[in-house]
């Protein structure tokens, strides 16, 4: 089929490819013209593993193309809307990127054309572009994405589940073709259920994190081990065992700003949703949790501390640090006097305007960043981490502790080394 896609971000991107290596005729079309000159030119401008390769394969084959023009997108069949949809001061979504293209897509399409809504939209949104498409002969669906940074390539070949919001059964089937679905379950509902699952589902992911680190906070006061108490857990299919893993909170492109953007809904309309905002305050509160810890286990003042933050990024497998914890509680912690000094794996990749507007002092080299080091806080599971020379570590910064949130070294040999080492919600840690 002819197929548009709307934004060259993670999920236009991640779709464009992947739809292209399908056979379909993909054209990718983005608003900023050094983008779609870096990406014409087989350059991935995000880290995504797979992605090169792929946007090199689907380019040599002539099955992708990118362009700055809407006019290039005339002739698809149908067309995923993949802007960004960020969060306003008072958490609800910022529509404007949608509202555009859906405006360039009314005068560009041909009647028969599908437009589908892959951004993440408020309720009510595709239900509104159906009513300004009225009479033009062009259909619109919801088709929110489930797509994890750094696995979004597996994750558009193997989805748990294909969502279609659709107030048009035409329109559904044209989507259910291009993705030739196969075995994967297909949900077809109203484009407002549509809206509200994906909003629902990332909200769920994030009251299961916020529930796990406040668990893991009881666990290392009551003498448990949250590993132990989150594989009971898990082991019961209902519960399921992902998403349980206690770490410095949740971050990222979105589940922060889903979660605010499903509050001002339920605001709105005059529901509560006390879990979502809960959730929030608990993650709010990961940087009190790492203060206190930090605070109560070092020799001397945080105020005059120097502090090692070990891995930037919101999770590792990404350069992101959109959202990211480690960026938010470091510069708490700076904020309270401590001289933080930062490494991450991807820090050449990581987007170096952030960086800057942080209070880390970002090195590339994990020993220099220890150096000295009052604390050594464990923010990213990269898994290098744990290949690290830790006796060298500890010559270097005799008196530190290391405070890992995501439980991800090994205790035994931290200690060996002779360094301090507090587990989340581990016996000792915090
Ligand atoms: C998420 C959703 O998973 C995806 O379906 C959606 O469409 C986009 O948002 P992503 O933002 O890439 O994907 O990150 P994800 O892997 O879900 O992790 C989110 C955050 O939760 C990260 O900060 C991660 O470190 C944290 N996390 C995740 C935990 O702290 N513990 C866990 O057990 C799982």
């Amino acid at each position: 089929m002819r197929i548009g896609v709307v934004g060259a971000g993670y999920v236009g991107l991640t779709s464009a490819v992947c739809l292209a290596e399908r056979g379909h005729a993909t054209v990718c079309v983005d608003v900023d013209a050094q983008r779609v000159r870096t990406l014409t030119a087989g350059e991935a401008p995000i880290d995504e593993p797979g992605l090169p390769q792929l946007l090199a394969s689907t380019l040599r084959d002539g099955t992708l193309r990118f362009s700055g023009r809407f006019e290039d997108l005339a002739e698809c069949e149908v067309v995923f809307v993949c802007v960004p949809t960020p969060s306003r001061p008072d958490g609800s979504a910022d529509i404007t990127a949608v509202d555009a293209a859906v405006g360039q897509l009314n005068r560009t399409l041909h009647p028969g054309a599908v437009v589908v809504m892959k951004s993440t939209v408020p309720v009510g949104t595709t239900r509104m572009v159906i009513d300004r498409l009225h009479g033009t002969g062009i259909s619109a669906v919801s088709n929110p994405e489930f797509l994890r940074e750094s696995h979004a390539i597996y994750d558009f070949r193997h989805p748990d589940r294909i969502l279609i919001g659709a107030a048009d059964d035409r329109a559904a089937d044209v989507l259910q073709t291009v993705y030739g679905v196969g075995d994967t379950e297909v949900l077809r509902m109203s484009p407002e259920s549509a809206e509200l699952a994906k909003y629902a589902s990332n909200a769920f992911l994030a009251v299961k994190i916020s529930y796990a680190n406040s668990l893991a906070q009881l666990c290392s006061r009551v003498g448990a081990d949250v590993a132990d108490v989150a594989r009971c857990m898990g082991a019961d299919v209902r519960i399921g065992k992902h998403f349980l893993q206690p770490g410095p909170g949740w971050g990222g492109s979105c589940l922060p700003k889903d979660t605010a953007a499903l509050l001002d809904t339920g605001r709105r309309n005059g529901v509560e949703l006390a879990e979502v905002a809960s959730a929030r305050d608990t993650n709010l509160g990961q940087a009190d949790r790492i203060v206190a810890a930090l605070s109560q286990s070092m020799a001397g003042p945080l105020a005059t501390a120097r502090i090692a933050a070990f891995g930037l990024t919101f999770k590792a497998g990404t350069c992101d640090v959109r959202d990211s914890p480690a960026l938010f509680i470091s510069d708490r912690l700076a904020s309270l006097g401590a001289q933080v000094s930062g490494y991450d794996p991807r820090l050449a990749m990581i987007d170096q305007d952030t960086l800057r507007r942080s209070s880390i002092g970002a090195v590339d080299d994990a020993y220099l960043a220890a150096k000295a080091a009052d604390a050594i806080v464990v923010f990213t599971e990269w898994p290098e981490f744990r290949d690290l020379d830790w006796f060298r570590i500890a010559g270097q910064a005799p008196a530190a502790v290391v405070l890992d949130t995501r439980n991800l070294l090994d205790p035994t040999e931290i200690r060996h080394a002779g360094l301090r080492y507090l587990g989340n919600g581990k016996v000792p840690g915090f």
